[in-house]
């Protein structure tokens, strides 16, 4: 079954034929909410809203933890996420569609992984390549099928959040190489990985990041909101045809 993890602008799914919600008491406390049980197409899908079906709960409070261990437990074998981003690079500009490769993490005081100190080994998973080539596949292809222009690759830095960032750590995260700026790429990519499910994402561009393009001055929320909803609407086309492919 494939989980879909929503971002901002998809808290939900307008073609999902939802048989059941389901509310998982998880071991790691409370998900953002209900699991969304259905079909999309000829494809079982489990839609969970990251921030909650009122997009109330910020980045740095979302279970992650909880948010995957539910997914795992209705089923979920592979995991498509969507998650807005501010653009970074020069082709990273509002509205634009982009599956990255790569992750820099600069969050803080999440939980972030399911060794908590009470199994017998600690396992280190590799996380070379942190998101699956299999899923990244599936949403390319899908995107191409649609005709939705889409950019393959990017660095994807995952800062802690919910403010925005300063124009000198967005000069910084470029020196690092990054391409794009959000914040709930992490602890989300690693725990799918420490359960083995397959886990790739599908990020929409809001905004150009502090201090680049017509965000030079300040981030407009005006615009996002905009952008947003237009872009979003595009990944919704993508998404569905992964469901029926
Ligand atoms: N920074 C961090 N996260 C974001 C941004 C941004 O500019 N836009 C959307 N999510």
């Amino acid at each position: 079954m494939l989980g879909i993890i929503g971002g901002s602008g998809l808290t939900e799914l307008a073609n999902l034929d939802v048989a059941r919600r389901e509310v998982v008491r998880s071991a790691w406390g409370e998900a953002s909410g209900p699991v969304s049980v259905g079909r999309i197409r000829n494809q079982d899908i489990a839609f969970l809203p990251r921030h909650g079906h009122g997009h109330t709960i910020p980045p740095h409070r979302v279970n992650y933890r909880a948010n995957i261990d539910a997914l795992r437990s209705v089923g979920v074998t592979w995991i498509v996420s969507v998650a807005s981003v501010g653009g970074i690079g020069g082709a990273m500009a509002p509205g634009v569609l982009v599956v990255p490769d790569q992750i820099i993490d600069y969050t803080w005081g999440r939980e972030s992984s399911y060794q908590n100190g009470t199994q017998e080994k600690v396992i280190h998973i590799d996380f070379t390549h942190p998101y699956d080539s299999g899923v990244r596949s599936a949403i390319l292809t899908a995107a191409a099928a649609q005709g939705e222009p889409v950019i393959d690759g990017a660095v994807y830095a995952t800062t802690q959040g919910p403010r925005l960032e300063t124009a000198a750590e967005i000069i910084r995260l470029e020196r690092d190489g990054a391409d794009i700026v959000g914040m709930t790429g992490m602890p989300e990519a690693a725990l799918a990985r420490e359960l083995e499910i397959p886990y790739a994402a599908l990020c929409v561009v809001a905004n150009w990041a502090a201090g680049k393009g017509n965000s030079a001055h300040a981030v407009n929320f005006d615009h996002i909101e905009a952008v947003l909803q237009q872009a979003m609407s595009r990944a919704r086309h993508i998404i569905e045809q992964v469901c029926s492919a």
